[in-house]
């Protein structure tokens, strides 16, 4: 590799996640803000999780496959998070090469298994909207359970297959990484084994792992969507679209920001930019999934506004 040669060729152990820069007057502003952002993440995602599990309005397929996403979402902030904080609270910016790996397989994971759970989510919305008369043959909690279970294993199996190959390339020269977690592209540039197999297995992982799933969710409300334009009713079109209006705002924000960073050239777009687009699809939408549909859908909001009450009276009854 050209860009190795004439360095120092050791190999090295540890990356530094160069992060949001090193102002100092920054860091403690910017502590508090992921603070606070994870801790609401992690506490609305488990209230969502809670009041799917426990109130049996909530049994139905759609709010099955919510669950498990508001679970995953909770794992999926605890992976890239808390590392994050821990820097901009001591400064300390290295991070090893194995607890990097282990980040990035963890990321690996938990984005492809939303991307696939997202998926799971319109297509139920799909078979429910578009083909009402066959949703309980279609979708029940069988059914549920295997995409659930497919999307967990698949994504397990794709990560494995690409990480196994990114965790033989050896390191050596440059150890910064200009992002604040462990990501895939950044790590390879920094390789100077030759990359050409890995680029191309990923190449091939993605086009099956992570296009299918993200092609299911516009093409499902290109249906949805025409459907309910021909509901004759107006008050029908509006009930119809309530029921997906949440999952459709959530897959919005996440596609635009996901596709900003990935898609917009590297080249001539400022870094902070493709940073600031990065904590929106890595920190903001499992922060907006609880409130989003907490706020725009009526049986989780109608389920939180008992829980509430059960709660409060619990807490009169024991003062009194
Ligand atoms: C996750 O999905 C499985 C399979 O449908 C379901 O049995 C389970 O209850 C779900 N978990 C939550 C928290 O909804």
């Amino acid at each position: 590799m050209e860009t190795a040669e004439g360095r120092n060729q050791t190999p090295i152990s540890e990356f530094i996640l160069l992060g949001f820069g090193n102002g100092p007057e920054l860091q403690p502003l910017l502590f508090m803000l992921f603070l606070v952002i994870y801790l609401v993440t992690v506490a609305g995602n488990l209230l969502l999780f809670v009041l799917v599990v426990t109130d049996r309005h909530l049994h139905i397929p759609m709010y099955y496959l919510l669950g498990n996403l508001s679970w995953l979402e909770t794992c999926y902030s605890c992976t890239i998070l808390p590392r994050l904080l821990d820097s901009l609270l001591t400064g300390d910016r290295a991070i090893s090469i194995k607890n990097c790996f282990v980040q990035l397989y963890l990321f690996g994971v938990l984005s492809s298994t939303e991307n696939m759970l997202l998926a799971a989510m319109s297509f139920d919305r799909y078979i429910a909207i578009c083909h009402p008369l066959r949703y309980t043959a279609l979708m029940n909690g069988r059914v549920c359970c295997w995409l659930v279970a497919g999307a967990w294993l698949g994504s397990f199996l794709l990560s494995t297959i690409v990480d196994s190959l990114l965790f033989q390339l050896t390191f050596c020269g440059s150890k910064e990484i200009d992002h604040f977690f462990c990501d895939f592209a950044p790590i390879i540039k920094l390789s100077c084994s030759d990359t050409r197999t890995l680029e191309l297995v990923t190449f091939v992982v993605a086009a099956v792992g992570f296009t299918a799933p993200c092609l299911l969710p516009p093409i499902s409300y290109f249906f949805i969507i025409s459907t309910i334009l021909r509901i004759p009713s107006s008050s029908g079109r509006k009930k119809a679209f309530s029921t997906c209006s949440s999952h459709l705002i959530v897959l919005v924000v996440l596609y635009v920001t996901t596709i900003t960073v990935y898609l917009v050239p590297t080249a001539n777009t400022p870094k902070v930019v493709h940073k600031i687009f990065s904590v929106f699809y890595t920190v903001l939408t499992p922060l907006l999934n609880p409130i989003i549909y907490s706020l725009r859908n009526k049986e989780v909001s109608e389920s939180l506004r008992k829980a509430l009450l059960k709660l409060s009276d619990f807490g009169n009854r024991h003062r009194i």
